[in-house]
């Protein structure tokens, strides 16, 4: 069967943010294995694709402006990728709506890639048996696997492996980024090597504050190689930290976003109006609960 002529398909690609993410050691390929654990918010860049006379990307929304939809962006890598691996033509119309910050420490362009291959394989009427979603995503980004699945979850090896954990608490979050772009690469090249171990829970936290003392003693390994090369983010955690209610907060991957956790999503939201005021880019959003974001648009 083949998409109608007027199909469009639609997919969050759902902002992720690592509670904890501490980094075990450096393979020699140079990619460095991980212990993190991956929840995503509310706040997403949107994918729509319908049938189009040839591949070809428009990309809108508040972050447009600082990518180019030239040939390396990951959203048209991984709509190529898809149409080798399943030998068919990609004649489609991509539509990127850039809500969220770029080289932030959010996912972004994998979280765009994941969704951009869920899309299409339902526009393109691919098989799950067909092609393997997860080993294909890997070769684009390491979080794409991860992002495919859009679900808390614990992620190890350089983003392969992944492990859901469906049953950790909705948390109410603050999302802050300075509007500087950090290049995970440059982070991860600065880390060194003062490796950490896995920390995986022994139990699945049940409840907000047993989940915030569980990640006090757990850490970001890229946070100080990140806040040397954006000094913006130690004065961002500190104004979280200080703003009424928040539990924790933290880097996100390699950043330059920053997370504050709250018992609360009005806390969160105060909070936001404050962080906002100082020029920062600043969200207030539940992180989503166990769902398939693209099943239910
Ligand atoms: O896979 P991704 O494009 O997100 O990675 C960007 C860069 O970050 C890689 O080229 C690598 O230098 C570094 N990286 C790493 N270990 C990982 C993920 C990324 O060293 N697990």
């Amino acid at each position: 069967m083949t998409a109608r002529a007027d199909e469009t398909i639609r997919v969050y690609a759902r902002a992720k943010i690592n509670l904890y993410l501490h980094v075990l050691n450096r393979r020699e390929d140079g990619y460095h294995e991980l212990d993190s654990l991956f929840v995503f918010g509310d706040l997403a860049d949107v994918i729509a694709v319908t049938p189009a006379r040839s591949l070809n990307l428009e990309i809108r929304g508040p972050f447009a402006g600082k990518l180019s939809a030239k040939d390396e962006n990951s959203v048209l890598r991984a709509a190529r990728l898809l149409a080798d691996a399943v030998q068919i033509r990609p004649q489609t119309k991509i539509t990127l709506t850039k809500n969220l910050p770029i080289a932030a420490g959010l996912g972004g362009g994998s979280a765009d890639a994941a969704a951009v291959l869920r899309a299409l394989a339902e526009l393109w009427r691919i098989s799950p048996s067909a092609v393997d979603l997860t080993l294909l995503g890997l070769g684009i980004g390491s979080d794409v696997p991860a992002c495919l699945l859009s679900e808390p979850c614990y992620v190890g090896g350089i983003g392969e492996q992944i492990e859901p954990i469906p049953a950790l608490p909705a948390l109410p979050l603050l999302l802050v980024n300075p509007g500087v772009e950090l290049a995970t690469s440059s982070v991860f090249r600065t880390f060194g090597t003062k490796f950490s171990e896995t920390a995986r829970f022994p139990e699945v936290p049940t409840t907000i504050p047993n989940l915030i003392s569980l990640l006090q003693t757990r850490h970001n390994d890229l946070q100080r190689p990140a806040i040397e090369q954006c000094s913006g983010i130690a004065e961002i955690l500190h104004v979280i930290n200080e703003t009424e209610g928040c539990l924790l907060a933290r880097l996100s991957g390699s950043g330059a976003t920053c997370f504050g956790i709250y018992e609360n999503i009005v806390e969160a939201k105060q909070a936001a109006v404050l962080l906002k005021r100082r020029g920062w880019w600043a969200k207030a959003t539940m992180t989503a609960k166990a769902e398939r974001p693209w099943e239910d648009l």
